[in-house]
Order: structure tokens, then sequence, then C-alpha cells
């Protein structure tokens, strides 16, 4: 295993080739996959009749909600990997224990879902509360760390 810092600089060798700093790449990475949590809320709430002005649910309908799925915990997987190995679990503010709690729940959110959708034998509300909580738990993720970025720091890439 190569120590923390060598870890650390060749993260930010190959961040820095598209962003300019490591902090604005995973803000903006935790951004995409925030896009991509409110395609799998609108197509969510299409499958469960909610929306009306989306095609039928079916076939295409499903394929969107599991492939923005797919891409949104892709596009996590940079930004959770530089939070625990360089950052860590912090707790000098709310803000940033909310964030590190939110974000240390969030994989073990993201299992349930997963799980849960693929069991028919458990109550009908399971898989709603399961999918809105793992969308808040990014939302929250969001917040706490891009919004904030955004807002105090710097909004660019
Ligand atoms: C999918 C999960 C996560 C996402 C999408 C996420 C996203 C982000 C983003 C976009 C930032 C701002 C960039 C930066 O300051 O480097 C950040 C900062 C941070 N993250 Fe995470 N994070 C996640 C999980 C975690 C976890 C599990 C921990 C702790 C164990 C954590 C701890 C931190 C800390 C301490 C900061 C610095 C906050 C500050 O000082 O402003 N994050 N995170």
């Amino acid at each position: 295993m190569p120590p923390l810092a060598d870890v650390n600089e060749t993260y930010t060798d190959i961040i820095t080739t598209v962003f300019s700093s490591t902090i604005a790449a995973k803000a903006w990475l935790a951004t995409a996959a925030l896009a991509f949590v409110v395609v799998q809320l609108v197509t969510a709430a299409r499958i469960y009749g909610r929306l009306s002005f989306l095609p039928e649910r079916g076939a295409t309908i499903a394929s969107v909600h599991r492939w923005s799925g797919r891409t949104a915990f892709l596009l996590t997987l940079p930004v959770f990997f530089h939070c625990v190995t360089i950052l860590g679990f912090q707790t000098p503010g709310a803000r940033v224990a909310i964030h590190s709690l939110a974000g240390t729940f969030v994989y073990g959110v993201f299992a349930a879902k997963v799980l849960i959708v693929r069991d028919r034998s458990l109550p009908g509300w399971t898989l709603p509360v399961a999918g809105l909580s793992l969308a808040s738990t990014l939302v929250v993720i969001w917040l706490t760390s891009s919004l904030w970025y955004f807002t105090n720091v710097r909004f660019g890439f």
C-alpha cells in the first residue's frame, strides 16, 4: 500500500488534468451525481403513476431509471474515495459533521435500496421509502459540500 501522500498526489495529478483543483472536481462530480438523482426521482414518480408528461410506464422509463442510478453511483465513487482516504471523518462544525455522517451512511442506504428493489416479498411501501432515503442522503451530502463550495469559495471548474 503506497503512503497516503503518494495516493493524494496521484489523485490530484489525474484530477487536475481536467479541473483546476480536487475540490472543484469533487464539487462538480457530486453535482453531476445529483442531476442523475433528479432523473431517478422523476422516472420513479412516473413509474408510480405520479407524473403523466413522460412516456408510459414501461421498458424505456425503467431503463432510464436504472442507468441514471448506476451513473449517479459511479460518479460518487472518486469523490467518496478522496473524502474517506484523504480527508476522513471530521467534525469542526455542524456542516462538515452532518456531511461526514451522511457520507458514511450513503452506501449502506444504497445497498439497502438495491436489496429491497430485488425482493418482491416486501410490502409495497418499502421501496419508495428506501429510494427517497437514498435520494435525501445524497441531497444532504450535496448541500453540505458542493453548494457550500459554490457559494462560499468559488463557482467554476
Ligand atoms: C458519496 C459520498 C460523498 C460525497 C458525494 C461527498 C462529496 C464531497 C464534496 C463535493 C466535498 C467538497 C470538496 C472538498 O472539500 O474536498 C466534500 C468534502 C468533504 N468530505 Fe465528503 N463526500 C462523501 C462522503 C464523505 C465521507 C464518508 C466523509 C467522512 C468520512 C466525508 C468527509 C468530508 C470532509 C471532512 C470534507 C471537507 C469539508 C470542508 O472542510 O469543507 N465525505 N465531500
